[in-house]
């Protein structure tokens, strides 16, 4: 059910996204503009925002809806790592998986946001 309600969410925040945005895409440190989304920001996590960040950063391994490719899914990795962990991970990388280069605050938005996955 909670899995359910997080798809309704982020295909919510998509199409608003696709809306709204207008290509807004470069890939350059696109991301940090959005300040003003609506009532979608579940507790301190910026989920749009951190949406943006797994897209550019983790989706072509771990797949577009966490559902895994490469890399195993990470739709309930929340259940196994904490925000901390999953930072470190994408810090130092972990088995197969290299270290990301992900800004620091990216990636702790992106790990609050995985961390919630459970
Ligand atoms: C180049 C492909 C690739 C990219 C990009 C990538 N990952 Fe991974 N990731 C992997 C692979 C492969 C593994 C499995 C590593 C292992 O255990 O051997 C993994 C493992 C993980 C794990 C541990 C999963 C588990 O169940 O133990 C986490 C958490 C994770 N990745 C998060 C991320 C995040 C967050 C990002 C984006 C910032 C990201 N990854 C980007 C390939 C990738």
């Amino acid at each position: 059910m909670k899995k359910f309600l997080w798809a309704m969410l982020i295909s919510f925040l998509f199409i608003l996204g696709a809306c709204g945005g207008g290509g807004d895409e470069e890939g350059g440190n696109g991301g940090d503009t959005e300040e003003s989304s609506e009532e979608q920001t579940d507790g301190d996590v910026d989920v749009e925002a951190a949406e943006q960040v797994y897209e550019q950063s983790c989706a072509s391994c771990h797949g577009g809806d966490m559902e895994g490719n490469v890399g195993p899914a990470l739709n309930e990795i929340g259940s196994k790592y904490s925000s901390e962990e999953i930072q470190e991970i994408i810090h130092n990388g972990k088995g197969s998986m290299q270290a990301q280069n992900v800004e620091d605050q990216d990636a702790e938005l992106v790990a609050n946001w995985l961390a919630s996955m459970e």
